[in-house]
């Protein structure tokens, strides 16, 4: 998985482990894969630490066969590496969006390309992709995050059809607010915070079954998964009353 060292990543690396999973748990920070490796210590699985940047295509591609060679198969793969960087004063496509959709895009790309080849390989597999919420239907705020999450959630549903007589699942996550490193960096009310050890069950549970959308609380998803049944009209109407900032 990517994204372990923090956040969402973190405590699912933990959950995973808790229920007897074997975990690659990859990030650029090593000391923070090191803590994890240590809190997991004595738990019916295990995590092993694998520092990446998923920027790196050529890192992340090796670091595929070397999990194998380590851990055995790749069963389960929970691409989570994730951020939102705000563009600088009023502008945008400025250096926050390139970020953003870098590493919310490209870097799962970086993850997609070895992972398909080596799942086919095993004969099966099974794929996640955190998206977000977010990425339902265009805001006024964070808008290079929300449309690298809805292009995820684009090649998720792909994938998931392209590959459904090839043994290979694919799942969306699509969270609502997680109490994570992330979110504390937000200025605005978010409705419906979770804690993150919660969230991590809940998204583990979503694992289990075979479903395309692990999506929580329902009562924030499914509002706005109404929203965006609308017509154009009605959707932006409604969102410029709500008059949201950043
Ligand atoms: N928290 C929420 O409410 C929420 C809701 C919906 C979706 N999400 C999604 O959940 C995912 C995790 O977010 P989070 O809230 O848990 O935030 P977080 O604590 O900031 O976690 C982000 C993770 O991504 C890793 N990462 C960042 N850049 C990377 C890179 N270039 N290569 C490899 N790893 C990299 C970070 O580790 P290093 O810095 O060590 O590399 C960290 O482990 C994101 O995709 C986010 O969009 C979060």
């Amino acid at each position: 998985m990517t994204g372990a060292s923090s956040g969402i990543g973190y405590v699912v690396a933990l959950e995973l482990a808790r229920r007897g999973y074997r975990v690659a748990a990859s990030a650029r920070r090593a000391d923070a894969l090191q803590d994890l490796v240590a809190t997991a210590a004595g738990m019916a699985g295990t995590v092993r630490a694998y520092p990446l940047d998923v920027l790196d295509a050529a890192a992340t591609a090796a670091a595929i066969p070397q999990i194998r060679a380590d851990l055995g198969p790749i069963v389960l793969a929970f691409l989570n590496a994730g951020s939102n960087v705000p563009d600088k004063g009023l502008g945008f496509g400025g250096e926050g969006s390139r970020r953003t959709f870098d590493l919310n895009l490209t870097g799962t790309l970086n993850c997609l390309q070895p992972l398909l080849p080596a799942m086919t390989e095993q004969g099966k597999g099974q794929i996640i992709i955190n998206a977000s919420i977010a990425g339902y239907g265009p805001l006024p705020t964070a808008i290079a995050y929300g449309a690298s999450k809805a292009a995820l959630i684009h090649v998720a549903a792909g994938l998931r059809l392209k590959h459904a007589r090839d043994n290979l699942l694919f799942q969306v996550l699509n969270p609502g607010f997680i109490r994570t490193p992330l979110t504390a960096k937000n200025k605005f009310p978010m409705p419906f915070l979770m804690e993150a050890d919660v969230a991590a069950r809940r998204i583990c549970d979503g694992f289990q079954r075979s479903g395309f959308e692990i999506t929580f609380p329902r009562r924030l998803a499914w509002p706005l998964k109404a929203l965006n049944l609308l017509p154009w009209p009605a959707y932006l109407w409604l969102l410029g009353k709500a008059n949201l900032k950043d």
